[in-house]
């Protein structure tokens, strides 16, 4: 049987590099996991409880497809308090995770073939879904005076039917201020683009407080999740904010796609909104690993990072050390017993010569991922 040609996305190398620390485990080292994007802490204890009484209680069959009202009309109350933003619960549809939300978003808003706007370096999966929905992902290379997010320049004669923003971002959790979001959101508009904000790592920020497109324009898609501040990677279950005339598109796609996001997770992810003193002491942890990694890594020869405003992660233009990002990954996993991730996931042109860190896991781990760097790196001067 033949595959379609639109179904030859490329693999995440990050996986690749964990299966390398894995077997290197098994193989009875220890490793330091600087390669993972995910929190090591599980979901709110709030959440389990919430959860554990739905089980003896609820058959947890489907819900609708736009998700638990109760849900929804929580996400929008988070909206006030998180931005001062007043936010219409009926237009917050509850998604499979982000990822989910993206394919419903690319699903509602283009047509196949069209172009969309995403900066490199950026998260992966969206250049990979967009292109096995059969639309032409559009890289735009941006640059470190603009803390690697694109601007409203990089629009121009792009021919862009959308284009889709993180902030804080991945691979390199710097953000757009609300200057730079409205220019985007401004240039975006002026050229016909769609405009879609991905905000996964809103509430992991540590100098000043990220900002939602919402704050900024109703005619927007945006995107967030339970996997990252809340914890809950595995559980699936995530959101979107659209416009309101845009509700019922999407609600048909979900229906179909998806007919609902987890039940389960769903009953965890009210709770879950509940319990941000918990969520609070892990971005506590995160800000000392933070800091650790701002001392730790130049002192190791790893001085050109991006500025990490928020996320858990840092990015590191390593062109001084290699051009090969993915040998030098796993050299660093074989003799420094660090798992780190090669650039080339989030850029396939500049990420030969970065590498993403991140510093997820206990503070701990970090400062022992450090001194083995640092040690690492003396050894090859
Ligand atoms: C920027 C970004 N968006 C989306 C996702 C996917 O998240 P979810 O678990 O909500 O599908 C990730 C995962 O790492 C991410 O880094």
């Amino acid at each position: 049987m033949r595959n379609s040609s639109r179904s030859s996305v490329d693999p995440f190398i990050v996986m690749d590099v964990m299966e390398a620390a894995r077997k290197a485990e098994e193989g009875g080292r220890h490793i330091i996991h600087m390669e993972v994007g995910q929190p090591s802490t599980g979901a709110p204890a709030g959440a389990l409880r919430a959860l554990g009484n739905a089980l003896e209680n609820n058959a947890l069959g489907y819900t609708v497809a736009l998700g638990l009202p109760e849900l929804r009309k929580r996400i929008a109350q988070l909206y006030g308090d998180w931005y001062n933003v007043d936010l219409n619960p009926e237009r917050v549809i509850v998604t499979p995770g982000s990822s989910g939300a993206f394919l419903l978003s690319f699903t509602a808003l283009f047509d196949s073939g069209d172009r969309v706007g995403i900066g490199a370096p950026g998260y992966p999966s969206y250049r990979q879904i967009l292109k096995a929905l059969g639309l032409t992902p559009v890289d735009i290379q941006t640059a470190p005076e603009n803390r690697l997010q694109p601007v409203a320049a990089d629009l121009k004669g792009q021919k862009l039917a959308g284009l889709m923003v993180a902030s804080p971002a991945n691979p390199t959790g710097t953000m757009l201020d609300r200057a730079a979001m409205g220019s985007l959101i401004n240039a975006a508009q002026a050229e016909g683009a769609s405009f879609i904000s991905d905000e996964i790592y809103h509430g992991l920020e540590y100098e000043a407080k990220a900002v939602t497109a919402l704050e900024l324009t109703d005619e927007c898609y945006v995107i967030n999740s339970f996997s990252k501040f809340f914890s809950m990677t595995g559980w699936r279950v995530g959101w979107m904010v659209v416009p309101e005339d845009h509700v019922r598109v999407v609600e048909r796609i979900a229906q179909n796609m998806f007919i609902c996001a987890p039940h389960a997770s769903q009953v965890a992810a009210l709770a879950a909104l509940d319990c941000e003193d918990e969520m609070r002491e892990n971005l506590a942890v995160y800000a000392r690993n933070r800091q650790l990694m701002l001392e730790g890594l130049p002192k190791a020869g790893f001085t050109k990072i991006a500025p990490p405003d928020g996320a858990f992660y840092v990015y590191a233009d390593v062109s001084d050390l290699t051009d090969d990002s993915r040998s030098f990954a796993a050299e660093v996993l074989e003799k420094a017993g660090v798992a780190v991730t090669p650039g080339l996931d989030f850029d396939p042109v500049r990420g030969a010569t970065t590498l993403r860190f991140s510093y997820a896991r206990s503070t701990a781990d970090i400062e022992e991922g450090l001194a083995r760097l640092a040690l690492y790196m003396a050894s090859r001067d």
